[in-house]
């Protein structure tokens, strides 16, 4: 009954939009090790939805529940309406994984890759559209080690959505590429959904759940701690002003008295004050007032970073 109600707290979440997932109080440990103690969560069709915690939280665990990879030991769990854990093989046919870079051998060729993973999945989509739209035409013939890191990328997307999947898992896809890399990786990501595909993105870049996620489960130690959009996340739990500004004047202890200020402190040459409201206006009154006018004075809008630290009392990067 606990887990019914739950379940129901949880698709309230849609917006009465269908449910392509529904995880409720999913559990999982290795060998006396709790790595999952609570995966409750709903993801709508059509959306991004981000998995998002530090190394160790749980979140490849969760992902491989939802794909029928491992079994979890407790909760319930319900993917395009089956028991992955039942019903993997006709799962595997509707949902699409991103690989690993080793497990592609180095000489097969980009059409090869296709035409085999296509072959997996009978009734999927033909594979050479899948190339060329995902940009690999002209690349049919090379073979996997002679493509750039971008070219594999691609690859390992059009090969997770050839056939033509209704959901699609990316377990820490942008890991280990350099910033432009990472900018043409999320276009990819937005794409798979201007399709129609539902995306599941494991991430630990703060700013890639922020930028790309529609809602974000943050997981934390085997929980889901949070989960909203990227913007009700930092609403609810990051809800404080900071405004920032250098200065060499060493002390500014008055600030401590000015309205709004909850705290002040200094960041190598940066001084920080956090507050609430109109703490802004406040504190740069305070400053003239005193002869101070910094010309950076700023404020900062809070992060999903701040969020996690808000949540969970550390922060993300170990
Ligand atoms: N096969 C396994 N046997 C034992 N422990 C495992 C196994 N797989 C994962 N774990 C442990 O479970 C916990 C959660 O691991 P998981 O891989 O789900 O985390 P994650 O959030 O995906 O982390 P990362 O960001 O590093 O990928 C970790 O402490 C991990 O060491
Ligand atoms: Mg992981």
């Amino acid at each position: 009954m606990a887990n019914v109600m739950a379940r129901r707290a949880d698709l309230r979440d849609l917006d009465g939009r269908e449910a392509v997932i529904t995880a409720s109080h999913v559990q999982k440990s290795y060998r006396g090790f709790t790595a999952l103690r609570d995966a409750t969560f709903a993801v709508a069709r059509g959306e991004i939805f981000g998995l998002l915690g530090p190394n160790g939280a749980g979140k490849t665990t969760t992902v491989e529940c939802l794909q029928g990879l491992r079994r979890p030991d407790g909760g319930a769990i319900a993917v395009l309406g089956l028991d992955p854990a039942r019903h993997s093989r006709e799962l595997r046919r509707r949902i699409g994984c991103q690989l690993q870079e080793s497990a592609l051998p180095e000489h097969i060729r980009v059409w090869e890759a296709l035409e085999l993973f296509a072959s997996l999945t009978p009734g999927g989509r033909d594979w050479r559209d899948v190339m060329a739209e995902w940009g690999l035409a002209d690349k049919s013939r090379a073979a996997f080690h002679s493509l750039s890191g971008g070219q594999r990328q691609r690859l390992f997307v059009a090969l997770a959505v050839v056939n033509g999947p209704e959901v699609v898992f990316l377990d820490e896809m942008t890991t280990g590429l350099d910033p432009a890399a990472r900018r043409v990786a999320w276009a990819l990501i937005r794409e798979i959904r201007e399709r129609g595909t539902t995306v599941v993105l494991v991430t630990h870049f703060m700013e890639e759940a922020e930028r790309l996620c529609d809602r974000i489960a943050v997981m934390d130690r085997g929980k889901v701690v949070a989960l909203d959009s990227p913007r009700g996340l930092i609403v609810s739990h990051a809800a404080g002003v900071r405004v920032v500004f250098t200065t060499d004047v060493a002390d500014l202890a008055f600030l401590e008295g000015v309205r709004h200020v909850e705290a002040v402190r200094r960041e190598g040459p940066r001084v920080v004050v956090e507050g609430r409201g109109a703490v802004l206006a406040h504190v740069a009154a305070a400053l003239v007032a005193q002869g101070i006018a910094p010309a950076d004075l700023h404020v900062e809008t809070p992060t999903l970073e701040d969020v996690f630290l808000s949540l969970t009392g550390h922060v993300m990067a170990e």
